[in-house]
């Protein structure tokens, strides 16, 4: 078994040890080599082929398409978990009993009232404002209301305990009302509050649509569909949002704060927004008369910017496990709610001719988690700008997870080095001689 990588600069040899996870992937730890070789460092653009730390919660294998939370396959966990289930899965590391998820659930609803202050501040922003940037401003702001939280000097991870617990709860209780408030404002519908009878995906369904002077009826397609989402979203291992709310949290910055960094993070088109722009996109192909192929050039023309949203992955080359669940669950929630829409028919050919175009194929560029999930979230009602925002709702155990894996393993301040290409010293010229 090899267990060590040598590395040659020049006349010297240098010896490093090998890191080995539970599923044999191979690390080289470089952590001496600075000090070893008298100041190199790596370089690695967008971390490619970096590991930023060792992470017992989520396995992906890009080129087998394998995704797994704490052990758990995705295919299983999205047919037969509850996203709660999930979550504590993902945060605690075990499935929870009947009772743990009760009392998680109780503690989530204990702890889901939002200050009324917040209110005004939700009421400052004007109506046109992403409600990315609304839920980001909102759940920073949560750490002026509960300013014991901000910071945790007491990391105990205990359930019972005045602690981390607390902060898990609040976030997992407070956000949804905040995405609900978001939804609202955008419609400019009154706030509504939660129904502690409901389940958690209910609730937050319930927050988000119900009509002023109507009762809430449940609908269980869109339920089912909700919970899917959220847990094919809960969490991806070190993506850019995550590696952002890790290296947030690093510094000792609050829960809250983290997290709202890592809703910031998630925001771009390139991440979480992906979902927005492939509905974007298919919106505006439809407009322009529905020829597919001219977008597929387009993409494939290196002197136009236009990609093809919703394709391609940093990690996975050959299928998103997660695409092709999500493309499933479409399906059945158009069905089942009778909507026949035009969008899917664009959704399909742009993905059929991606899949025999030797650009994609080369590339090894396939249909994203984000390529389907816009066309439920329209099927839903969900305004186009909400996308993001029900992804970061999905997402909030991965980070609470990760944040507190940092913390507990008690990671280092994440700092990373760099190669300086600027100017060498130079004289300083006052204003007159420049
Ligand atoms: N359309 C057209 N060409 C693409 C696309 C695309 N969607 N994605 C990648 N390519 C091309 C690149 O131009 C590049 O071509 P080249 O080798 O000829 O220069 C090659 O494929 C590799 O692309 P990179 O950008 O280097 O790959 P990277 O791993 O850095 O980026 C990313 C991955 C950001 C996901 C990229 O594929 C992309 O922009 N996709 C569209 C946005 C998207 O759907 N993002 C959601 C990702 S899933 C998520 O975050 C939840």
């Amino acid at each position: 078994m090899i267990d060590k990588a040598k590395l040659q600069i020049g006349e010297n040899s240098y010896e490093f040890p090998l890191i080995v996870g539970t599923e044999n992937e191979i690390a080289i730890d470089i952590k001496t080599l600075r000090g070893v070789t008298d100041g190199v460092i790596t370089i690695d653009a967008g971390y490619k082929n970096t590991g930023a730390c060792q992470s017992a919660i989520t396995f992906l294998d890009g080129e087998k398409g394998i995704l797994r939370y704490r052990g758990y396959s995705i295919e299983e966990l999205a047919e037969k978990a509850d996203f709660l289930e999930v979550a504590y899965l993902l945060i605690f590391g075990e499935l929870p009993s009947k009772e743990e998820l009760q009392k998680f659930h109780e503690d989530i609803k204990e702890n889901s009232i939002v200050d009324e202050d917040v209110r005004k501040i939700l009421d400052a922003f004007p109506k046109s404002a992403h409600p990315m940037g609304v839920l980001s401003s909102l759940t920073s702001a949560l750490t002026a209301f509960n300013p014991s939280n901000d910071k945790i000097n007491n990391i105990d991870y205990q359930r019972t305990k005045k602690s981390l617990y607390d902060n898990i709860v609040k976030v997992l209780g407070k956000i949804p009302v905040l995405v609900s408030w978001a939804y609202r404002k955008k419609l400019g519908l009154p706030l509504e509050y939660g129904d502690n009878s409901l389940g958690y995906v209910e609730n937050i369904l319930k927050m988000m649509f119900k009509k002023p002077n109507e009762d809430y009826v449940p609908n269980q397609v869109i339920i089912t569909a909700l919970n899917k989402l959220l847990i094919l979203h809960a969490d991806h291992e070190q993506n850019c949002s995550t590696s952002t709310v890790r290296i947030v949290g690093s510094s000792h910055a609050g829960l809250f704060a983290s997290i709202s960094s890592g809703i910031s993070a998630l925001w771009g088109p390139l991440h979480g927004g992906a979902n927005q722009a492939v509905l974007e996109m298919l919106e505006a192909i439809r407009e322009d008369g529905g020829d597919t192929k001219k977008y597929m050039a387009k993409a494939k023309d290196k002197n136009d910017p236009f990609r093809l949203m919703g394709f391609g992955h940093r990690v996975y080359k050959n299928f998103d496990p997660r695409a092709k669940i999500i493309k499933v669950a479409a399906y059945e929630v158009l069905n089942d709610l009778g909507i026949d829409d035009p969008i899917l028919e664009i959704a399909k050919s742009l993905e059929k001719e991606a899949l025999n175009d030797p650009y994609f194929v080369d590339r090894k560029l396939y249909p994203n988690v984000d390529f389907y999930s816009g066309i439920i979230y329209r099927a839903m009602g969900i305004p186009v700008e909400m996308f993001t925002v029900m992804f970061a709702l999905g997402r909030l155990p991965g980070w609470i997870g990760h944040w507190c894996e940092m913390r507990l393993r008690k990671e280092p301040i994440g700092r990373p080095r760099q190669i300086y290409t600027g100017e060498t010293q130079r004289e300083f010229k006052n204003i007159s001689q420049r």
